[in-house]
């Protein structure tokens, strides 16, 4: 029991309790330093994985100080689904955020309260109704501000959820909107199994390696910068509890580096070109992916060009370590270890060509793996935990650490704590899932890894169509190239049915599917001018899309999207004077 304050004034002797009183409030709220970066295969620190090692020497010392998650995975590896996911700690087809172009609506728990963001993009009433399908009671920052820490966010968020109302520096910090047509058009139509016709890669693997500050967008400088310099500064000298977030871009696209890191990488040996399946042996669902972001023809590309995008990606990895590095310098220099956490992680990977795709959104290791490292009071330093984790863990880790009771019923939070997954080695559930439906994705994606297997299952198509499910071992398999769905289908059931506990799979994709028909309605189609618009703005979106991609996506719309007369005028026309022509070969007015 501990004398209270008051009278210890009255007993003089008592200072030394009054000073182990403040202590333990001091320690039963900690600092939190929150490091996160975009895209960084989680491989990358993995010794015990055959990925190839840049030099990280930062994140490394990092694990050092902790303890190191290798088996972490995103929860639905593209930006805003595993952004969104991690903060409020529940399943994207839980909180129906399933796509870059819709994050969390509403403000702490109030669904009156709207994101700004949300509403530059769509009108209230819209706003309104995201707010109330997504039923999202506050995010972590929510939890941790009312626990009474001081929140400081520097850089990348792109979840929505308000959180303006903080201490926040961000620069150019896209979250909600309908974005460019390019994207948007293509990620609602992805159930009508258009892709590019226009297959051209190469040019895409020439990446510079000479831009002097090469980190996307300007914020990850000041993001480093700032985040330093309040370290310096004794912001976790304070008594009141802080919550330092840090977040970078890098190593998200563009592919773009300069020498320094460049050459930290060096050439790639033998991991200069990823072994890849025979394009007659894919799966149909990476057949659409790769034909999607149009790498069809990577196979006619000079090995060298695929080692120089590589090395580029590789080292922006490095860079990223470099800028996480001064921020870790600064908490290693100024900060008693016993009185903060340190959380680093990422959203998703990088395939990084492997399996023939740049980017994320796959489930296969280098997209759907990340890197979790988490030190701090009591986490077993340089141990390397093998039980699997995901993001959706941050959460209740987050909760655990600042002694906040759950904003969220428990039986919604996805993920558990890691702090006794640290010491134990042992997770309640022992798999963990994941579940993608947006862009690249002809339908939504579903994936569970229990033990070294892993099993990605497929909803049904448009047409009904059932793909079979893929299953590798990744410890047998670790480049995923050997499917063995076929030859193992008692693994398969088994396997399915722990997916089936966490989602109603088809339930779920039929959602998806009608929420991108009605964006595409009201976002695409009718902002584009309707039936004369479409196909300009599919051209945009599939280069290459033709009358028979047109007849595949006006028998999914229920509507003509027709092809506008050839020509120099309309070729300059803005959309809404564009129109159909007639069976006459006369212009009809677009409806
Ligand atoms: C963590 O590692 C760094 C670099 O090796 C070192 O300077 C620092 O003192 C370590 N901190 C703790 C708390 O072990
Ligand atoms: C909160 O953090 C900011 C830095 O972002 C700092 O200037 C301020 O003093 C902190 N406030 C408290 C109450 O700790
Ligand atoms: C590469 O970028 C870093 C900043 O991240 C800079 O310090 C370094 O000087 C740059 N190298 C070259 C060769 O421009
Ligand atoms: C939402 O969070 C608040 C504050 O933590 C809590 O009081 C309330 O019960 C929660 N509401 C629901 C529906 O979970």
């Amino acid at each position: 029991m501990w004398l209270s304050a008051r009278t210890c004034l009255i007993i003089a002797a008592c200072s030394v309790v009054l000073d182990a009183a403040e202590q333990r409030q001091r320690h039963e709220r900690p600092h939190i330093l929150f490091l996160m970066v975009d895209e960084m295969d989680g491989r990358l620190l993995d010794d015990e994985t055959p990925q190839f090692k840049p030099p990280l020497p930062n994140l490394r010392a990092l694990m050092k100080n902790g303890t190191y998650f290798p088996n972490t995975y995103s929860n639905s590896p593209l930006c805003v689904p595993a952004r969104t996911s991690m903060v409020t700690g529940r399943y994207n087809s839980d909180i129906k955020i399933w796509d870059n172009f819709v994050g969390i609506a509403n403000v702490n728990g109030d669904d009156t309260q709207i994101d700004q963001r949300c509403l530059t993009a769509y009108s209230r009433r819209e706003c309104l109704e995201f707010a109330a399908s997504q039923n999202i009671n506050g995010t972590f920052f929510d939890v941790l501000a009312d626990q009474g820490y001081n929140l400081t966010l520097w850089g990348k968020v792109h979840a929505g959820g308000g959180v303006e109302r903080f201490s926040r520096h961000i620069f150019n910090d896209p979250f909600t909107g309908t974005g460019l047509v390019r994207e948007s058009a293509k990620a609602w139509t992805r159930s009508t199994g258009v892709a590019s016709k226009l297959q051209d890669p190469t040019d895409w693997l020439q990446r510079p390696i000479d831009v002097p500050k090469p980190a996307e967008n300007f914020f990850d400088y000041p993001t480093a910068d700032e985040c330093t310099r309040l370290l310096e500064q004794g912001l976790f000298k304070s008594s009141t509890p802080q919550f330092l977030y840090c977040s970078f871009a890098v190593p998200h696209p563009p592919y773009q580096t300069n020498s320094t890191y460049w050459n930290a990488v060096g050439p790639l040996g033998k991991h200069a070109m990823p072994t890849l399946v025979p394009r007659d042996k894919l799966h149909p669902a990476d057949e659409y992916a790769v034909r999607s972001k149009q790498f069809w023809n990577l196979d006619n590309c000079k090995p060298e060009h695929i080692e120089h995008f590589r090395r580029v990606y590789f080292a922006m990895c490095v860079e990223a370590d470099h800028l996480v590095g001064r921020i870790l310098t600064a908490f290693w220099e100024n900060v008693d270890p016993d009185d903060a956490f340190v959380i680093f992680v990422s959203d998703h990977g990088e395939l990084n060509l492997e399996h023939r795709q740049w980017q994320k959104s796959s489930m296969k290791e280098a997209s759907a793996r990340i890197p979790l490292i988490v030190s701090g009071p009591g986490m077993p330093k340089g141990r390397r935990v093998q039980s699997l984790a995901s993001l959706n863990d941050i959460y209740p880790t987050l909760l655990d650490i600042a002694g906040a009771g759950s904003r969220v019923p428990a039986d919604k939070l996805a993920g558990e704590s890691v702090l006794p997954i640290a010491r134990w080695d042992h997770r309640k559930k022992n798999y963990v899932v994941s579940e993608y439906y947006d862009t690249f994705s002809r339908t939504g994606t579903f994936m569970v890894r229990q033990g070294q297997q892993k099993l990605i299952v497929h909803a049904p198509l448009e047409n009904g169509v059932r793909w079979p499910a893929q299953l590798f071992n990744i410890a047998t398999d670790p480049w995923e190239l050997t499917d063995l769905a076929a030859e193992l289908p008692s693994e398969v059931s088994r396997l399915e049915a722990l997916l089936r506990r966490e989602f109603d799979l088809e339930a779920v994709d039929a959602q998806k599917k009608a929420y991108d028909h009605k964006m595409f309605i009201s976002y695409v189609y009718r902002r584009y001018s309707g039936p004369a618009g479409c196909q300009k703005a599919m051209r945009v979106a599939f280069p290459g899309f033709d009358e028979e991609d047109a007849k595949l996506v006006e028998k999914w719309l229920g509507k003509p999207c027709c092809k506008v007369l050839d020509g120099r005028v309309q070729r300059k026309a803005k959309f809404h004077t564009l129109a159909c022509p007639s069976k006459t070969g006369q212009k009809v007015p677009s409806s």
